[in-house]
């Protein structure tokens, strides 16, 4: 193996994985090897642009803590999780479809009660969402586990903020929920608004170069679980916002917009005397049965 040249180097990186025990990772190394390279030949990438490359990797690792995940936000902004996403989710055409996870999941998010307030200080326009958990017959799914976050009215999620030291973290505006008996769920929270992903690292500045700006659509993030059924990860985006169609991470689908309807002060669907208007939304899941019950 001496003398590799530009004709030669792809064969001899493959030839030196032969030895590679495990067949996924070898068939991924190879495959990877071989788009890397194919990509290198097709641009004529030169010296100083894969430097660059290098650069800015090293600059996604750098900013990215337990708080920051770079990464997830380049395979979002590159359309990398939305593929993943979709070929990992392929269901009957009547369920609810899955859209990116994102970077704001906590494993631990509070546990409530159907019709609590979820917000828990967490500032925006009062909003009571219910809907139905229900099985591709219309059958409800008793006991399903939702897991529900969104961001606040300044578009920043709880995670985000800036902590002093020895602070605990404020869960806000996230929540872990049960649907009772019949399906249903229910509870108040705030209004999703439409919000900038964070910009100020070198995905910003990957946008910026490229002409991208950086907003999603105002939406609502569900993760629902239930025995016997795939897990469902979504969100529900709110018609007529104005980034439905250039959502920076590709995550909108037309079957997950729903209508946040405004009301005038008066009694919320709780039976609660609002004094200000406020919004409700309503949107039940199909999820698909998990593959081995089908
Ligand atoms: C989110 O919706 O929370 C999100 C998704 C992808 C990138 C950044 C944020
Ligand atoms: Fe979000």
């Amino acid at each position: 193996m001496q003398n590799i040249n530009e004709d030669t180097i792809t064969q001899a990186v493959l030839a030196s994985m032969a030895g590679c025990r495990d067949e996924r990772l070898r068939r991924i190394m190879t495959s990877l090897v071989q788009y890397l390279h194919l990509f290198a030949r097709d641009v004529e990438l030169t010296e100083d642009e894969w430097f660059k490359a290098i650069q800015f990797l090293t600059d996604v690792g750098h900013i990215t803590d337990d708080k920051r995940q770079e990464f997830i936000l380049l395979s979002d902004t590159l359309g990398l999780s939305t593929l993943v996403t979709s070929q990992n989710n392929k269901k009957p055409p009547a369920c609810t479809e899955a859209t990116v996870f994102g970077p704001f999941f906590v494993e631990d998010a509070p546990e409530y009660d159907c019709g609590d307030d979820i917000a828990n200080g967490a500032q925006g326009e009062t909003c009571f969402v219910q809907g139905r958990v229900v099985g591709l017959d219309g059958s409800p799914i008793a006991g399903a586990l939702l897991d529900v976050w969104q961001s606040d009215e300044d578009g920043f999620y709880d995670v985000q903020a800036q902590l002093q030291p020895g602070e605990a973290p404020q869960y806000r505006a996230r929540a872990k929920l049960r649907s009772g008996p019949d399906g249903r769920f229910h509870f108040r929270s705030i209004l999703a608004e439409a919000y900038p992903i964070p910009h100020d690292g070198p995905v910003g500045r990957m946008l910026a170069a490229t002409g991208r700006h950086p907003w999603r659509p105002a939406h609502l993030h569900f993760m629902i679980q239930a025995p016997r059924y795939e897990t469902l990860i979504t969100h529900v985006f709110r018609n007529g916002d104005k980034y439905l169609d250039s959502d920076v991470v590709f995550g909108v689908r037309s079957t997950l917009i729903a209508d946040w309807n405004r009301h005038e002060a008066g009694i919320a669907p709780d039976g609660t005397r609002m004094e200000r208007p406020f919004y409700t939304l309503d949107y039940d899941f199909i999820l698909n049965p998990a593959a081995a019950t089908q």
